[in-house]
């Protein structure tokens, strides 16, 4: 096991650049595997779950070249129809492998995956798509089997209880090779969900309706492969310029369009931080302690995004007054709280909302991340604090950032990466 030792205190100073992201590469990964012929993807991140996926696809039988930022998938001798439930648990994203084999045997059998502990995060909206695109469902949501008798072209019409990322990933990935037309109602809109459509056009499918809250897919008989450039990683960016606004300094994240963090950015100016845009980059300065965010309120995109709930609590922490957040999308996205609390954080909680009193200074704490966004705020809220962090749990962190200390130090943080006795 490893920790992160973080002595707070420095001001950050520099640029971060922004690579693929992990939400849009794990769907592109798991599609490579409908797809006849080579896929290659560019500007991918270096992150353990797409090691994980690239283990995924090589168990199947996949080959998979991975050459610094690009991996290039030929799944063409793909026989499996199964993905044992050690690789499932590992991460939520397992899930969208499984609804690509299914999409290509028309049968498949699994169990749950893993991911955050962020609350129940049950897969019934994955298994009403898997029935509404004609597979019977045998088992319950911790083990499955799914089998398709036979795949009927006709025109097919249903609606998610909730615009779910993962549900609306696998109904695409489920529908594309199908027969006849198939329109989901209520879909999500998350960026990511727009570059796995992106891709799978470019291959050869026929999806309309890309950012709006209606799919519509014309089912094809194959797809071929193509290569494609990952869209930048919208939460990890927003992670490297809110550290800016607890560490102070100037963060300039290159990469990354503004358009994918608009939700994110009349927040930061409330806060009194300095938001400047450029194409491709976003630079943010604290010139003083940050005024209150007043209510963060997360919700589907094109609303605030959950992954940064906890990012901009930290910064919260720190500032000159009191801020209400409201988490609508999962149960228990406050699991660094106590540890925040720990620090010198004066925070309550009821359920889904929290009330931050900010501080003028936190102090170094003993703190361990339970999520991979949970243990991003504690590294953020560390790297402000005055004394050291031991911040253990670095596997949740890995999941979604790439050797975060590196970053860090590169911007003038004292952040070291230790095994733990
Ligand atoms: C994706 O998770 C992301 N993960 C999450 O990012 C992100 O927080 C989430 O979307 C919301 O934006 C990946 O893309 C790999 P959902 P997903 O299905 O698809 C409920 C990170 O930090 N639900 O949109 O699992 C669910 O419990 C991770 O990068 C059901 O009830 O999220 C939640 O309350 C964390 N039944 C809500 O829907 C289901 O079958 C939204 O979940 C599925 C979901």
């Amino acid at each position: 096991m490893e920790a992160l030792i973080i002595r707070g205190g420095n001001p950050l100073y520099g640029d971060v650049p922004v690579y693929g992201a992990k939400n849009s590469i794990l769907p592109l990964l798991a599609a490579s595997l409908l797809v006849k012929g080579e896929s290659t993807f560019e500007n991918c991140p270096k992150l353990s779950d797409v090691d994980t996926s690239v283990d995924i696809l090589r168990l199947l039988g996949a080959r998979v070249e991975i050459n610094e930022r690009t991996i290039t998938v030929c799944a063409d001798e793909v026989e499996s129809k199964e993905i044992p439930c050690d690789w499932m648990s590992k991460m939520r994203g397992s899930i969208l492998f499984f609804g690509a084999m299914l999409s290509r045997f028309d049968e498949g059998k699994s169990c749950r995956p893993g991911g955050c502990p962020l609350g129940e995060r049950p897969v019934d909206l994955h298994l009403f798509v898997m029935e509404q695109m004609g597979f019977s469902v045998i088992g319950c949501e911790e083990d499955f089997c799914c089998k398709r008798a036979e795949k009927k072209d006709k025109k097919r019409k249903f609606r998610l209880r909730i615009p779910s990322v993962g549900a609306t990933e696998n109904a695409i990935l489920l529908a594309v090779l199908t027969p006849g037309e198939t329109k989901i109602e209520n879909a999500a809109r998350e960026p990511e969900i727009g570059d796995l459509i992106a891709f799978l056009n470019k291959a050869g499918a026929k999806i309309s309706g890309a950012g709006s809250k209606t799919l519509k897919i014309e089912g094809v008989s194959s797809l071929k492969g193509v290569r494609h450039r990952v869209i930048s990683d919208r939460i990890a960016a927003g992670t490297y310029l809110l550290a800016a606004g607890t560490a102070g300094g100037s963060v300039t994240v290159k990469g990354i369009d503004e358009s994918l963090l608009r939700a994110a950015m009349p927040p930061l100016r409330e806060a009194g931080f300095l938001v400047e845009t450029f194409p491709a980059e976003i630079k943010l300065t604290r010139k003083s302690r940050p005024l209150p965010f007043s209510k963060l309120s997360t919700s589907p995109y094109p609303g605030f995004p959950t992954d940064l709930l906890p990012q901009f609590m930290a910064v919260a922490a720190y500032a000159h007054g009191t801020t209400l957040f409201v988490d609508n999308v999962f149960e228990n996205r406050f699991s660094h709280v106590p540890d925040l609390e720990q620090g010198g954080a004066e925070i309550d909680v009821a359920g889904n909302v929290a009330l931050v009193y900010g501080k003028e200074k936190l102090f170094g704490m003993h703190a361990k991340a339970k999520d991979l966004r949970a243990g991003a705020a504690l590294l953020l809220a560390a790297l402000g604090a005055e004394g050291e962090t031991v911040l253990t749990g670095v596997e949740h962190i890995d999941r979604g950032y790439e050797r975060i200390e590196e970053i860090f130090c590169t911007l003038g943080g004292d952040v070291k990466r230790q095994k733990e006795e």
